[in-house]
């Protein structure tokens, strides 16, 4: 656990980035700054590796005050991600992998090695590694930063704005497999965005802080979503939150019914709906059993026909669901 007690940090300016700030964030999870520009998400991630020193109050690690410890050992244990992943341009892929096994003092085999399994592990294809940041794309450079910090294997990982440079489609490939890493390492990661919905995907816990560094609420998505905790909290978390609340609506089994003859398929997979004419309409959007209420009731909402389409983990066609079994579901 690492824990913020009373944390200010006044910069030699005067500028108040964070004030008293008080949190506990849990071992194994994922925790989320998020605020508007300038709410110090910043400052207070890299007062948690001693990058920037608070002013006042207590960062511990596990019961410990992380200045009792020597700076250097400390990052050493804590990997950090940023936005555009700042790695060395003149060092290939791999060699920026590998970088902080060698300064521990691995041997080079051993920390190529490790540098390449990472590199596969976070879904770059191995023949990338001998080329230089230049001659990747955002989205490669971003994965190629994920690895660097995993690279000595640390308990805590810091994250800043790390996917705010790629574009949305990207965005989601990296969250997504984020969230696939996460659940084999289950590293202490600590993810600052200004993006709530980045932060309601990805947070086993949001902290929600405002202009000042001071914390407007400290809660899991669900619960941001359901009960934010004052004005500011409801405004930042946008209009749309119920629907955005039924992300976490995973009903028991919602009651599929079978396949239309409507629904063209082929080897199962829903190809599009028939309509008399030669061309199919297409599917809409797919839902798996299990899935949320809110994958559901987009299916219905995207499909021509107002039948959303339930597929298997193959993308199989399994069952349809209609409007009204979507409403029912909605009511209870
Ligand atoms: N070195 C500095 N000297 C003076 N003020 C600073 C310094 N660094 C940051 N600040 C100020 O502290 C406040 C918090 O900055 P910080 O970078 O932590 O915000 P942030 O929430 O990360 O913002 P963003 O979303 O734009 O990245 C801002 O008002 C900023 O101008
Ligand atoms: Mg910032």
């Amino acid at each position: 656990m690492i824990e913020f007690e009373d944390v200010t940090k006044r910069y030699p300016d005067g500028t108040v980035a964070v004030d008293k700030l008080s949190l506990r964030i849990p071992s194994n999870q994922i925790t989320v700054f998020v605020g508007p520009s300038g709410c110090g998400k910043t400052t207070s991630l890299r007062m948690i590796n001693r990058t920037i020193e608070r002013t006042s109050g207590t960062i511990s690690i596990d019961g410990d005050d992380i200045n009792g410890k020597d700076a250097v050992t400390l990052r050493r244990g804590i990997g950090y991600v940023i936005q555009n992943a700042g790695l060395f341009p003149h060092k290939t892929v791999v060699e920026n992998v590998a970088t902080v096994p060698k300064l521990i003092g691995w041997d080079k085999r051993k920390a190529h090695s490790t540098a390449m399994e990472l590199l596969e592990r976070v879904g770059l294809d191995v023949k990338l590694a001998e080329r230089y940041p230049a001659q990747l794309s955002g989205g490669q450079q971003q994965r190629v930063g994920v690895a660097r910090a995993l690279a000595a294997d640390p308990a805590i990982m810091l994250m800043d704005e790390p996917f705010s440079a790629v574009d949305p489609i990207v965005r989601h490939q990296l969250q997504e497999e984020l969230l696939r890493l996460q659940r084999d390492i289950g590293k202490t990661i600590v993810f600052v965005t200004h993006d709530i919905d980045e932060a309601i995907k990805l947070g086993d816990n949001v902290a929600v802080l405002r202009v000042g560094g001071k914390l407007a609420q400290f809660a899991p998505p669900a619960e941001l979503l359901a009960n934010p905790a004052d004005e500011f909290v409801r405004g930042f978390v946008g209009q749309d939150r119920g629907y955005r609340a039924l992300t976490f609506v995973h009903p028991e089994a919602l009651p599929v019914k079978p396949l239309p003859d409507e629904l063209a398929l082929q080897d199962g997979v829903p190809l599009g709906w028939r309509n008399g004419s030669e061309e199919l309409l297409p599917v809409g959007s797919v839902f798996k059993r299990g899935d949320s209420l809110r994958a559901a009731l987009d299916a219905v909402l995207t499909s021509p026909t107002g039948c959303g389409v339930c597929v298997d983990d193959n993308g199989k066609a399994v069952g349809v669901i209609d409007q009204a079994t979507v409403a029912e579901a909605l009511r209870s």
